[in-house]
């Protein structure tokens, strides 16, 4: 899809203008307001549409008004959903060439190229008969270098989506070291079976050991001339979470392709990081594996030693993230990091909290998690905090080992960050669960059913910033 600035509409030639109109008001277009809106018809209520054909009257066949609520309730965040809304609309109305002219008072660049992608977005890769897609997205009123902004979050995000949505016979371990190899701008080291047991990663190899596919432990690095931190993000990469031994019911395991969601977003991440050129050296981390059960898989009462020594005794095979991510958090305290974030697709109980309207997030630094929110909520992904409270480790004790690798059913979200808390050393850490958000079963705001690249926008803002 092509994106551009343009001063006038009637540059372009458009199958279509889009115009807004917020509740109550008029558009800026008089021809629409004057001549063929008529407030009975359409009222300009948030996130709706209303296709007008011009009937001859005006050098452009038709017109999207585009609903945007109130006025004074409007914010970029809203733009972007209603831009990806009318891409969304008129692509399925087979039109290629939209010209967007809204009256929003802001430069609606960057969010606006950020909606008008999503809006786009399908994965049909795999069906002969493709999907209806615009072509062109012209804007009015805005900054060429916000579009350029908004088209490499923009694309960072549909590199996640895609991979995310791949299936586990295309998205492996392998596969997965393989394009973190061909990213531009990063040096990457790929560790094989051999290397990870000389690290001793005892907790995440003894996931990995009952698949195939073997396990890939990936690590990307970025470096910036003046740095001015150092920050490491870490991605569950499980390429297929079956349960293990612990096997999943059949309607769970369904879309557990997308366990490497977090994976999928750090190399999304890293996919344009050389273009995003933060003054920060950003280490991108995956312990990517499956968790598979067969005769050489881990079992329920094994006792596993993570690299930084602490013993596991694993309680349920499926509780399996958070020890391939122990290691690699120990992997990366190693490194001397200022800051690590870990992003992944942790807890069923995270998703029953909150659904798939926002991700959990903890960590050790009241000011590293108010910033991370802070830079989620301000591009669009809400995040909302998790209890740390010491009570929650009361599950994890263990008779026989350091700990346990699960602490009960309930509050499941906090004893799994909390686990994940004895593998950090030396570093200001933060923990993100997108169980519930990384993949929807139904569209959601401007997503479509499947995965949301959940993270990028969000981790990009606070790289950048
Ligand atoms: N990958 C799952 C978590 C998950 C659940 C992600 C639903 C997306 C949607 C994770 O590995 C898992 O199985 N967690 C278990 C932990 C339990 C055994 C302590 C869970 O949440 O049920
Ligand atoms: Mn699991
Ligand atoms: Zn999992």
């Amino acid at each position: 899809m092509l994106v551009k600035s343009i001063e006038s509409f009637t540059q372009v030639n458009p199958d279509v203008l889009v115009v807004s109109l917020f509740e109550n008001s008029y558009t800026h277009i008089d021809f629409v307001n004057k001549h063929v809106v008529d407030t009975k018809d359409f009222d300009g209520k948030y996130n709706t549409t209303y296709l007008l054909s011009t009937l001859g009257q005006f050098d452009i066949a038709k017109i999207l008004v585009l609903g945007c609520g109130k006025k004074e309730e409007f914010s970029e965040n809203k733009a972007r959903v209603v831009i990806a809304k009318a891409v969304k609309t008129l692509a399925a109305l087979k039109m290629k060439k939209v010209a967007f002219d809204l009256d929003f008072g802001f430069d609606y660049g960057k969010f606006g190229t950020i909606g008008a992608y999503i809006g786009n977005y399908s994965f049909d890769k795999y069906k002969n008969k493709k999907n209806e897609r615009v072509e062109e997205v012209y804007f009015t009123k805005v900054c060429p270098c916000q579009i350029e902004e908004g088209e490499l979050i923009a694309k960072a995000m549909n590199f996640a989506r895609d991979l995310a949505n791949e299936p586990a016979q295309y998205a492996t371990p392998q596969k997965l070291a393989e394009i973190a190899l061909s990213l531009d701008g990063v040096e990457t080291k790929v560790y094989d079976v051999e290397e990870i047991k000389a690290m001793k990663m005892g907790a995440y190899l003894a996931v990995g050991q009952g698949s195939a596919n073997p396990p890939k432990f990936i690590h990307m690095k970025y470096s910036a001339p003046n740095a001015k931190k150092r920050i490491a993000i870490i991605g569950k990469g499980i390429c297929f979470d079956s349960g293990g031994l612990d096997i999943k019911p059949a309607a769970s395991m369904l879309t557990m392709k997308d366990d490497m969601a977090g994976a999928a977003c750090v190399l999304g991440i890293m996919s344009v990081i050389k273009k995003l050129n933060p003054e920060v050296e950003v280490h991108g981390i995956i312990a990517a594996c499956e968790n598979m059960p067969s005769g050489t898989a881990y079992k329920p009462g094994d006792i596993l030693t993570a690299k930084n020594g602490k013993t596991i005794e694993v309680d349920n095979t499926d509780a399996e993230g958070r020890l391939t991510l122990a290691d690699a958090l120990c992997y990366a305290s190693e490194l001397g990091v200022d800051e690590i974030i870990d992003i992944a697709t942790l807890t069923g109980a995270c998703s029953v909290a909150f659904g798939a309207v926002c991700a959990g997030i903890l960590g050790n630094c009241d000011e590293l998690v108010r910033n991370v929110k802070d830079a989620a909520f301000e591009i669009g992904e809400k995040y909302w905090e998790l209890p740390t409270y010491e009570e929650y480790k009361n599950g994890l004790k263990s008779e026989v080992a350091d700990m346990r690798n699960t602490g009960g059913r309930s509050g499941g979200a906090s004893s799994a960050g909390l686990f994940l808390k004895e593998f950090v050393s030396n570093a200001k850490w933060a923990h993100i669960d997108i169980a519930g958000v990384a993949f929807l079963d139904a569209p959601l705001n401007e997503f479509i059913k499947g995965s949301t690249g959940s993270g990028v926008r969000a981790l990009i803002n606070y790289i950048c910033k």
